[in-house]
């Protein structure tokens, strides 16, 4: 396995004192050899990662939670992947669930943006997940299934790209887990997660060895541990608990200690 990766989401939260804290304590820390993505709101990108550079954390990546995957245009309030590259991001998100749910990204939109990452030269984090109906309606692996099915380019072209040799990253996050207290269970996870590497290297084998497939979902200092130790799970996207600069330095202290 490559090294873990903990990412911190803030959605619409945070400011630059919150970006501060996480990047002091883990100065003083040290990442504890995971890698870990910090994904303000656009507006503080290129301070975050100024910051980022400057405390020379070994790992410490900074990443946009979006972007849009036209080049340039007449789009207004939007963002390329240029130029949340020229803001000195590494990574981006793409395909949250709240994205799909709040903004009407289809699985179609979601791998465009994943190629327009990738063509920027930044990894994407994409994110799939099952809603609570789907879950209980048993249809969790064919929903996955369906939106991972429009990425099958993205992956087929997968490699090389980033730092750890790979260029992308898909999270596992239940739609009902997020921000609900309610993770899932790691077994859960796990045989999600499979499900997610093997649908990768039926297009690309090698991208499947090097990719991390990470969870999200209510991930706290307290179940980190439990999910992290379940094989095939590669670290965390983090919500709630990424805006307290204690309970993520934590996740990633507890869940990989060196
Ligand atoms: P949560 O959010 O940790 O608050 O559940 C995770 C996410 O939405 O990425």
């Amino acid at each position: 396995m490559t090294r873990p990766l903990i990412a911190a989401n803030w959605k619409m939260n945070g400011d630059l004192a919150l970006a501060e804290a996480v990047i002091a304590g883990l100065a003083e820390g040290g990442g504890g050899g995971v890698d870990v993505l910090l994904c303000p709101p656009f507006v503080y990108l290129r301070e975050v990662a100024r910051m980022a550079r400057q405390a020379k954390v070994d790992g410490l990546m900074v990443g946009a939670q979006n972007l849009d995957y036209h080049a340039h245009g007449a789009f207004t309030g939007e963002v390329s992947a240029a130029m949340v590259a020229d803001a000195g991001c590494e990574y981006v998100i793409v395909g949250h669930s709240e994205r799909r749910a709040l903004f009407g990204e289809s699985d179609d939109d979601v791998a465009r943006k994943a190629q327009a990452a990738r063509g920027a030269g930044l990894a994407a984090v994409v994110c799939v997940g099952e809603t609570f109906a789907e879950r209980e309606a048993g249809r969790t692996e064919a929903v996955v299934e369906s939106q991972l099915a429009p990425l099958a380019g993205f992956f087929a072209g997968g490699g090389g790209g980033g730092g750890d040799g790979c260029d992308f990253a898909v999270a596992y996050e239940p739609v009902w887990a997020i921000g609900s207290g309610q993770s899932a269970t790691p077994g859960d996870a796990r045989a999600v997660h499979e499900l997610i590497r093997r649908r990768i290297a039926a297009r690309n084998p090698a991208a499947a060895n090097r990719a991390r497939v990470i969870y999200g979902g209510s991930v706290k200092p307290g179940n980190a541990a439990g999910l992290f130790a379940e094989p095939g799970i590669d670290g965390a996207l983090v919500g709630g608990a990424s805006l307290a600069a204690r309970d993520f330095l934590s996740i990633i202290r507890g869940g990989y200690a060196d």
